[in-house]
């Protein structure tokens, strides 16, 4: 092969690639092998250009005779580090051996395995608090409190409480897993939103009750059949609500309002909107571009103390997503917060 072939086989591909020749001079590169490493790449000595070791030593296990090595790479691009893989092999240009590197982006590869090592890593924290309790007060039980019987019961009481907050985690990280397994599935079934929400109202109605708080449907009568999947949409109207009846307040009115777009834009068509609006202290915009990502909360004590998980909004924007719909945050600190389900009609 010469070095013009190699030059065409090169600009062809799209991951970055070198070939390095006599004298550890790069003799050819293609464009984006030039952005990865700068653009007077051509004609340098690879070492001063490529300077990392551990691929050094790839190309020069393979310079002296391997068949193959390989190498990690990071690179900075902006303010984000880029991790890659480069592959170095031997080629003959011109009758003569040289090395040619290619490189691959595993960046989200790397990305990935980081997330689910802090979401084992948080749900490992979330499930350790509750079982330290129950260790705890079992140890009591047998000792101290063995004939307290005062001590006993409000023990069992709290006792209680931390295995129910912890049967909740479960249930919530199985309900997220179903839902994550099915979010490229389009849900087969139709159904009527107001019916639905009727039917969710009646459910949180002891909750309701105990936190003294009134919910107002308003707009959902008439609003068009949607294609959509029952259960899982009764999951992110409970869960909204629930959080509106936790984060607004007692004594304040939750109102759930139903819009019909005859062109909503982000659609491409026509789209029903259902709003839950509460009068709690509201949300600093900070946090709601984050609110839907796994396990956090503005403020976590309080929410644990409420019983929450903090896995609620990332179910509701997985359901969401499914049904190709959108999820709106919006909320002014003071006077509430309102969270808006978009569905498309069809
Ligand atoms: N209606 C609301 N008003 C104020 N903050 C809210 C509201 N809904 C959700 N949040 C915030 O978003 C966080 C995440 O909600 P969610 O995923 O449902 O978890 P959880 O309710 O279990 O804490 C909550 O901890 C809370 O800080
Ligand atoms: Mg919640």
């Amino acid at each position: 092969m010469n070095a013009a072939d190699l030059q065409d086989v090169l600009d062809a591909l799209k991951p970055p690639a070198f070939f390095v020749g006599p004298g550890d001079r790069i003799a050819v590169s293609n464009a984006s092998a030039r952005a990865l490493f700068g653009a007077a790449l051509a004609g340098q000595n690879h070492v001063a250009v490529l300077r990392q070791p551990q691929l050094l030593d790839a190309i020069e296990t393979v310079a002296r005779g391997a068949e193959a090595a390989r190498a990690p790479f990071t690179a900075r691009d902006g303010d984000r580090e880029t991790i890659w893989l480069a592959s170095a092999a031997p080629l003959r240009l011109n009758g003569q051996r040289g090395v040619l590197v290619s490189l691959e982006d595993t960046t989200a590869l790397q990305e990935a395995g980081q997330i689910r090592r802090d979401f084992v890593a948080n749900v490992s924290h979330e499930l350790r608090t509750p079982l330290t309790a129950l260790i705890g007060f079992i140890e009591t039980l047998r000792g101290a409190a063995k004939d307290d019987p005062v001590a006993r019961d409000r023990f069992l009481g709290i006792m209680t409480r931390e295995a129910t907050r912890m049967n909740r985690l479960v249930q919530d990280l199985l309900s997220l897993s179903r839902v994550e397994s099915e979010e490229r599935l389009r849900p087969t079934g139709t159904l009527d939103l107001g019916a639905l929400l009727r039917s969710v109202q009646s459910s949180l109605a002891p909750l309701l009750r105990e936190s003294g708080v009134e919910l107002t449907i308003e707009g959902c009568e008439a609003l068009p059949v949607v294609p959509g999947d029952g259960d899982q949409l009764r999951q992110v109207f409970t869960n909204l609500i629930e959080n509106a009846v936790k984060y607004g307040g007692r004594g304040k009115t939750i109102r759930v309002r139903g819009i019909v777009h005859e062109r909503e834009p982000s659609m491409r068509g026509a789209a029903v909107q259902i709003d839950v609006a509460d009068q709690g202290e509201g949300i600093d915009p900070i946090h709601i571009p984050r609110l839907t990502e796994r396990f956090y909360r503005v403020d976590s004590h309080r929410s644990r103390e409420m019983g929450g998980t903090g896995l609620g909004l990332a179910i509701v924007k997985h359901i969401v997503n499914r049904h190709r719909g959108r999820l709106r945050i919006s909320s002014r600190p003071g006077e509430g917060s309102t969270f808006s389900v978009l569905l498309p009609q069809g």
